[in-house]
């Protein structure tokens, strides 16, 4: 709660941009090697909000929780283009002919972007220096459908038909086109997928294999962003499950799923040359685009997401039926200044568990049963009320055990923008007999929420008053014996 001028609302484990503006991760990739971590995304130093010329920022970690700045990694021609969106792979065998012997293979970084210009291409860059610098491809553009709406190549490698994938849209015509390419110089048009909701235009495709938990299975996961007219209001993520052979994605089935129920997740990238097997990692940018140029952050705008470790699952949708989902769980490490624990409490009118957290960040794991099953008139609510040290601006988590849905009112003064939607709510179905978990990391102006070991996520902003981080937490009822509390923690944080 200390007063730290202008950086009070700066997230700590949460990756923001120095200056300027923020919004997609680009590039995201593992560098084996040297056992760096990079991220990349779209950025306009110059300016606190999206503005051409954009290029690609970019960071570096060794924890996937503190990033180190770099210099620029790739930026435009002329001062009207923008380098978009786009991805990294990394060309291990030298398909491109682009690296000679002296750069090691676990270092030989390709870029697949969409040049911004006149029209939307698809182009390549190359790094012999493990992805600090980059050299534009002399033959660019390396896609051109000559349209101004075709962008944000995703590339992964496929093992089985032996060739590079591109998935990316033409965002207009709600077109997930599918390439194949060799040498990622040369690509065929393979298929098109379209599913889901519309919105006015789809944005940032994705096509990776997951695996499914305590199996040892795995099914193609294909994530479409949406930009706007999501459901949620603004920019969301839906994803498809199903099989892909190297030419086509054929969906196990028809559902349009939601990546997260919160008003800030969009544009969700995964790492690719990630040598892990228990799941993919993925990072969003954590804003919407109804108003991310508009929040009160100063000079700088917009942070990633947590990274997230992603497997699939079957998960209770409600009592009838169980869908294969994503199951998403945060990544970070960091150091534990101080913390409590409580277990076993039936929760009274009058009761308030009690928490301070100095410095804005903090998580909890809260594991409640609800008592009685309640039902109209009695509006029975568990809440967690986190505020300003002065408890003059809150924000309030709760559930609502006759709605059977979680709820976050994040309303303050700070911000009024009239897209920014106070209050966002996730139906949750209980994992046990009337029992949830929930799993919150708040980080100054950013909570991320994890239910049921992340089988339903929601991803918010907050705004508070200059100088005011949310540091006091106190979890009431406002009902006697219906809230147990088998155990409650809450962990102040630091890096
Ligand atoms: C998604 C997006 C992409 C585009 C980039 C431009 O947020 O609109 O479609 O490549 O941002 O900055």
């Amino acid at each position: 709660c200390a007063a730290l001028a202008f950086a009070a609302e700066r997230p700590l484990i949460h990756f923001t941009p120095e200056k300027g503006w923020m919004n997609d991760p680009n590039g995201l990739f593992y560098d084996r090697k040297d056992d760096i971590w990079h991220l990349y995304f779209q950025y306009n130093p110059n300016q606190p909000y999206w503005n051409q010329p954009l290029y690609w920022g970019h960071a570096i970690s060794k924890d996937l929780t503190t990033w180190t700045h770099e210099k620029l990694a790739i930026g435009p021609e002329h001062a009207d283009e923008g380098i978009f969106s786009g991805s990294i792979v990394v060309d291990h065998n030298n398909t491109t002919g682009f690296f000679n012997e002296s750069i090691n293979p676990d270092q030989r970084v390709v870029a697949i972007y969409t040049n911004n210009a006149d029209i939307q291409t698809q182009d390549l860059a190359y790094s012999l220096d493990g992805g600090y610098t980059f050299t534009k491809y002399s033959e660019n553009p390396v896609l051109n459908v000559n349209s101004t709406q075709f962008r944000d190549p995703k590339v992964i490698w496929h093992q089985e038909s032996y060739q590079w994938i591109m998935t990316v849209v033409q965002a207009q015509q709600y077109q997930i086109q599918i390439y194949g390419s060799t040498d990622l110089k040369h690509w065929n048009l393979h298929s098109n997928f379209s599913a889901g909701f519309t919105g006015y235009q789809y944005e940032c495709p994705g096509l990776i294999e997951i695996p499914i938990v305590g199996t040892n299975e795995t099914k193609w996961v294909m994530f479409l962003a949406i930009n706007p007219g999501s459901p949620l209001g603004g920019s969301s993520d839906q994803y498809f499950i199903g099989d892909f052979d190297g030419f086509q994605f054929k969906p196990m089935d028809s559902y349009t799923r939601l990546v997260d129920l919160g008003k800030d997740f969009y544009a969700l990238q995964t790492f690719s040359d990630v040598e892990k097997t228990d799941g993919v990692l993925a990072i969003a940018w954590a804003s919407n685009w109804q108003y991310a140029n508009d929040v009160p952050t100063k000079g700088w705008r917009s942070s990633t997401s947590l990274v997230r470790n992603l497997t699939l699952d079957y998960i209770s949708t409600n009592p009838e039926k169980k869908l294969l989902s994503l199951v998403q769980t945060p990544v970070f490490e960091s150091n534990v200044s101080k913390s409590t624990e409580k277990s076993n409490i039936t929760l009274q009118k009058n009761d308030s568990i009690d928490f301070n957290a100095d410095s804005g960040v903090f998580e909890f794991e809260l594991n409640f049963k609800v008592l009685k099953k309640l039902t109209y008139p009695e509006v029975p609510n568990l809440d967690l009320y986190i505020s300003t040290k002065d408890g003059a601006e809150s924000i309030r988590f709760g559930f609502n055990p006759v709605i059977q849905a979680f709820y976050l009112d994040r309303t303050t003064d700070a911000f009024k923008n009239p897209f920014y939607t106070g209050q966002i709510s996730a139906n949750v179905e209980p994992y046990l007999d009337n029992e949830y978990k929930v799993h919150g990391v708040v980080d100054r102006n950013i909570i991320e929420l994890f239910f049921n070991d992340g089988a339903v996520t929601m991803t918010n902003t907050f705004f508070l008053s200059e100088e005011a981080n949310p540091c006091t937490m106190n979890l009431t009822s406002n009902m006697n014996d219906e809230f147990h509390i088998r155990s409650v923690s809450f962990k102040e944080l630091s890096v």
